[in-house]
Order: C-alpha cells, then structure tokens, then sequence
C-alpha cells in the first residue's frame, strides 16, 4: 500500500537536487547509476503498490534514489567487483550523509541493499527489503540487456 502522490513528490524533489544529477555521470551496467536508480525508484513503486502493508513513501522515494551513490564509475575503479559488492553501500551513505538529512529508514535502505553479500548488514526495515528486491530486479535486467547488445554488436553487426 502506498500514497503515489506522496511517493512522485518526494522523488521529484530529490531529482531537482544538481547533488544527485551527478550519478549521470558514472558508468553502471551499461548505462549510468542516475539512470539504474531511477528505474529502482519506479520498481520500487510497483512493488509497493502490490504490498499487503503500509511503506514510508518519503523515505522508499528517497532511499530508493540514494542507494547507489558511490560516485564512481564501476568501469574506473581501483577495487574488484566483490569489494565493490560489499564497500559501495557504506561509500553511498556516507556520500548521501555528507549532501541529504537521512532518517534511519533511508539510512537503513542504502546500509542494507545489497544483502545477503553484506551478509552481517540484512534489511531492518519494510523499506529496505521493498529496494533490495527493487534493485536486485532492475541490476538483473540491465546486465542481460547490456550483455544482449555486446553479443549483437560482436556477432550480427554489419558494416
Ligand atoms: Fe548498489
Ligand atoms: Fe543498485
């Protein structure tokens, strides 16, 4: 269950933020993480809709949109993906913590998104489990349709 009015204002107020337009710059599955959070902040809202209980429409919004602010590009690291795994969600706190008043469901969200890797930090919260579901959804589909053009382009493509 879920106000989506209450849910577009808060993440249209985040969009507005230049702070969090710098995503676009960073590469992320293919594309960028301004680009992959957006599509977690609307997986997140379909999910939400189908739910039996009542979420935090502020704080999914918000959470959702600051999970992945690391502000690097995974393309142009010094880490292995593993490390990147495991350290990315504490980096993107400590990011978001430094530019946006976090309360502790989105502090929570972005800490525990990317459980079960970071095994000892699971969800605590409806929320986080609503983003770890949304962003484990959209990671899986970006990767098969990046991977899907790097074969087309290596095999089919035609000068
Ligand atoms: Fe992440
Ligand atoms: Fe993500």
């Amino acid at each position: 269950m879920i106000d989506e009015k209450a849910y577009r204002e808060a993440l249209d107020e985040l969009l507005r933020d230049p702070e969090l337009q710098k995503m676009k710059q960073y590469y992320q599955h293919g594309g960028n993480t301004y680009a992959h959070s957006v599509q977690v902040a609307e997986a997140a809202l379909k999910l939400a809709r189908i739910l039996p209980f009542h979420v935090k429409e502020k704080d999914l919004a918000r959470g959702a949109m600051l999970h992945d602010f690391y502000l690097y590009g995974t393309n142009d690291m010094t880490f292995t993906a593993y490390q990147h795994g495991t350290r990315h969600p504490r980096i993107s706190y400590e990011n978001a913590s430094r530019h946006f008043d976090l309360t502790d469901t989105e502090k929570d969200i972005i800490l525990s998104h990317m459980w079960p890797l970071t095994f000892t930090r699971p969800p605590r919260c409806r929320e986080s489990v609503v983003v770890t579901l949304a962003d484990k959804y959209c990671a899986t589909r970006e990767y098969r349709q990046h991977f899907t053009r790097l074969i087309k382009n290596r095999f089919f493509h035609r000068q």
